[in-house]
Parts: structure tokens; C-alpha cells; sequence
């Protein structure tokens, strides 16, 4: 496309990205069992006006925008109220989890510089999200990934063994996105505390989930700023804060762990720069219309949020179960489930691409070849539709041997 000669009318506009929109998954309606969350209509447009708001303010300078430095306040001090984090909590919001992760691995690597660390090192399990090998290769820190048990949980033996005198971080995650079970964050962070490295928890899809299944009555293990040694956590307001994309929060336990996420320089001809994460300029939009949401949602909201989110995990786990040649790879300890195929002439990936064609999107992940579910309050109402189709697909595939490659969770082009 060329930039047209002659503007065109609001409505015209309007008009076409509807119509862009209809190839879309239909996730308002559950047809996405990843990617997007949705709080129902008074929650969403709410977020939708408060970011329409404040799109054009910019958080790279809160001293011109203080609207934008109360609400991130506001938000990262609720964060830390819900994971315990007491007085002396300190955190910045940032784009998501992948800008969570790369400033918690930076941290890390700035706290291990002042003890000399000059090839850092990070022991995680391979459970631990992709973002931490962006993060390695972004900030030069090598990624030593250790396998998990059996149940799919980190093994704290197995990552205390493969701490060196270069190790600068221990991750364990709440939950891991593959099978959706939480790691032993304490035995993890009892590692970091008596080796003197940090100790991050992402809970990027669990932040604000957990906390809530606790006050449900779920036994949750204990995986935030309760625990001695963790130093910090990433929670993800996009996703089960059920706020507009471009919203996360990285806590540190206190302000001298985090300022080695910032960054300051005066070394060009612009004077003294500095800022709180990887972008420059960032949109207010995200940072109000998480404010509003949270607000608006309140604790009673994301309680109801997580009992319908958690009903529908087990109505999915309790149909999956139910389906001949398939398995449940973990028992989820939130909303995340993974299923993978014991009948040989089944495929996960054929069966995921034949739910794709009908509209439903579920990530596809490897090792071992399974189907993802994210599984938000909007599920509720379409489960039994979901295994319907899914049945339906399976006993179509079943003895016929169909293959197919994994479709990738991210894309490139
Ligand atoms: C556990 C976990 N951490 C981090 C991320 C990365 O988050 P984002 O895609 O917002 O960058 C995800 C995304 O699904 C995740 O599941």
C-alpha cells in the first residue's frame, strides 16, 4: 500500500478495519484459548475509553504527565499489596512480560557486576518462557537450562547442581505457561538466598490469579515476595488483569534491587536521560486503562473472574479426560492446561490445525508434541461447544495417521 494521495473519510476507515477485523479469531466470544482475555463488556470498554485517553501522554517523562505517575504508582502498589510485597516493594509497569523478563534478567546482571560477574550465568528450568532466551541474548547472559521432573515442576536439586561461581539468577515461574503447574518457588529461592543471587518469579500468567484461587480456598504453594530470597516477580496486567495490551508490572523486593533495571545516560548532546525499561517513549494508554480496569474490577471482580476462568479449567480438564487417546499433561495448579495424544494415529498438531479451521485457536507446543489451553472467564459459556468440536475432530483423525508440523506460538514475518 502507498500512503493514499488524499485522506480518507473517518467512516470509510472505520468501516475497512471492521471488516480487517472479520478474519480475526473471535476471541470476545472464547474462540481463543491464548493470546487474548476478555472481562466482559462493561470492563472492556472502560479499559478501551482510558487508553483512547491517555494514548498520546507519554510515560517516558511522569515529571510533564504526573496523571501517568500517580496511575503507575497506584498500580504497581496494588501489585505489591496482592504479592505481599510490604513497604518496601519498588517496581516500574512495563510493556508486558517479555520487557518484565528482559529487566528482571538485567537486574540480575547488574547486581552480579558488582561482585565482579563478568560472564553471567542463569539456571532455569526448561519450562521457563522464551523470553528468557531473548533475554540472554540480548543482555549477553548465559541461559543453563535444566530439565524438569517428572510432574513438569523445576527441580531445585538438580538447578542448585548446576550453580556456578558465574550465576547470577534462579528463575522458577507461577505458573509455567507449557503445563500450567507452579514451580517450588521456595526451595528455588532458598538456593538463590545461600548463594547470594537473585531470585525472579515470573508470574506473569499468575500474578493476579493465584492470589485470588488463595483467598478461593485453593491450596497455592507459597510463590511471591513471601518468600524469603525471591527478589523479584513479573505479573502480566494484559492477561488476567484483564487489561488492555501493553500492560505488566515488574516488582523488585526493595529500590536498591531496582536500580539495576533502570537505565541513565548523559553521554550525548542531549543532557541527562534516563528511563525506567527498554522503551523510550511509551504510550499512556496502556498505564491508565490498566489503572481503570483494576480499579474498576476491583477484588470482587477478579474473584469472580478467577471462579468462572477456574470452572471452566476444570469443566475443559474434566472433558479432555473424558476423550479417548488424549491426556492431561499435568494436573493445572491455575488456568493453563496441556493435552498431547497417546493414540499413535493421533497428532496434536493435525488436531490443532483442524480446530483452527474451525475458528478456535490453542497453541501448539513442543516437547512433547501437545495443545495448549490459556482458559479465561470468557470460557465458561463455550466449553461444552469446544469439546463438542474437539470430539468431533478426534474421531475423524482417529486411525487415519494425519501429521502435521507445529504451528509456531510467535511470528517473524
Ligand atoms: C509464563 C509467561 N511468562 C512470560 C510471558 C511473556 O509475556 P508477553 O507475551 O506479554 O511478553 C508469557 C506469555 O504467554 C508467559 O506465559
Amino acid at each position: 500500500m502507498k500512503l493514499p494521495q488524499r485522506g480518507r473519510s473517518a467512516a470509510a476507515i472505520l468501516d475497512e478495519l471492521d471488516a480487517m477485523q472479520a478474519d480475526d479469531v473471535d476471541w470476545k466470544s472464547g474462540r481463543a484459548f491464548s493470546l487474548a482475555y476478555y472481562p466482559g463488556p462493561d470492563a472492556y470498554a472502560l479499559g478501551s475509553e482510558a487508553c483512547a485517553r491517555f494514548q498520546s501522554s507519554n510515560g517516558l517523562n511522569t515529571a510533564a504527565f504526573p496523571s501517568l505517575r500517580r496511575m503507575q504508582a497506584d498500580v504497581v502498589a496494588m501489585m505489591a499489596d496482592l504479592l505481599h510485597g510490604g513497604a518496601e516493594a519498588a517496581g516500574f509497569m512495563t510493556s508486558g512480560g517479555t520487557e518484565s523478563i528482559l529487566l528482571a534478567v538485567k537486574a540480575a546482571r547488574g547486581r552480579g557486576r558488582e561482585r565482579g560477574i563478568e560472564a553471567p550465568e542463569m539456571v532455569l528450568p526448561t519450562s521457563a518462557h522464551a523470553a528468557f532466551e531473548k533475554a540472554a541474548a540480548y543482555f549477553g547472559v548465559k541461559a543453563v537450562r535444566v530439565p524438569v521432573r517428572d510432574d513438569f515442576r523445576a527441580d531445585p536439586r538438580a538447578m542448585a547442581d548446576a550453580v556456578t561461581p558465574d550465576t547470577v539468577l534462579l528463575v522458577g515461574s507461577a505458573p509455567q505457561y507449557p503445563q500450567g503447574v507452579v514451580d517450588p518457588i521456595a526451595d528455588i529461592a532458598a538456593i538463590a538466598l545461600e548463594r547470594g543471587v537473585s531470585c525472579h518469579v515470573d508470574a506473569c500468567m499468575g500474578g493476579v490469579t493465584l492470589p485470588m484461587l488463595e483467598r478461593l480456598g485453593h491450596p497455592i504453594p507459597p510463590f511471591d515476595l513471601r518468600v524469603p530470597g525471591v527478589t523479584s516477580i513479573s505479573v502480566d496486567l494484559h492477561k488476567y488483569g484483564y487489561a488492555a495490551k501493553g500492560a505488566s508490572v515488574l516488582l523488585h523486593r526493595n529500590k536498591e534491587l531496582r536500580k539495576h533495571q533502570t537505565f541513565v545516560t548523559d553521554n550525548w548532546l542531549g543532557g541527562l536521560y534516563g528511563s525506567s525499561g527498554i522503551l523510550g517513549t511509551k504510550s499512556g494508554g496502556p498505564i491508565a486503562g490498566a489503572w481503570a480496569v483494576m480499579t474498576y474490577l476491583g477484588e470482587d471482580g477478579y474473584l469472580r473472574l478467577t471462579r468462572e476462568a477456574r470452572a471452566a479449567t476444570e469443566a475443559l480438564l474434566a472433558g479432555l479426560r473424558a476423550i479417548p487417546g488424549l491426556r492431561v499433561l499435568a494436573e493445572p495448579d491455575a488456568t493453563l492446561l496441556s493435552f498431547t495424544c497417546d493414540d499413535p494415529s493421533l497428532d496434536a498438531f493435525a488436531i490443532g490445525d483442524a480446530l483452527g479451521k474451525r475458528g478456535w485457536v490453542v497453541d501448539q507446543q513442543k516437547p512433547p508434541p501437545s495443545l495448549h489451553g490459556t482458559v479465561n472467564a470468557v470460557h465458561g459459556k463455550v466449553i461444552p461447544e469446544f469439546l463438542a468440536t474437539l470430539r468431533e475432530v478426534v474421531d475423524e483423525q482417529r486411525g487415519r495417521g494425519a501429521t502435521a508440523a507445529q504451528q509456531a506460538y510467535g511470528t517473524v514475518e
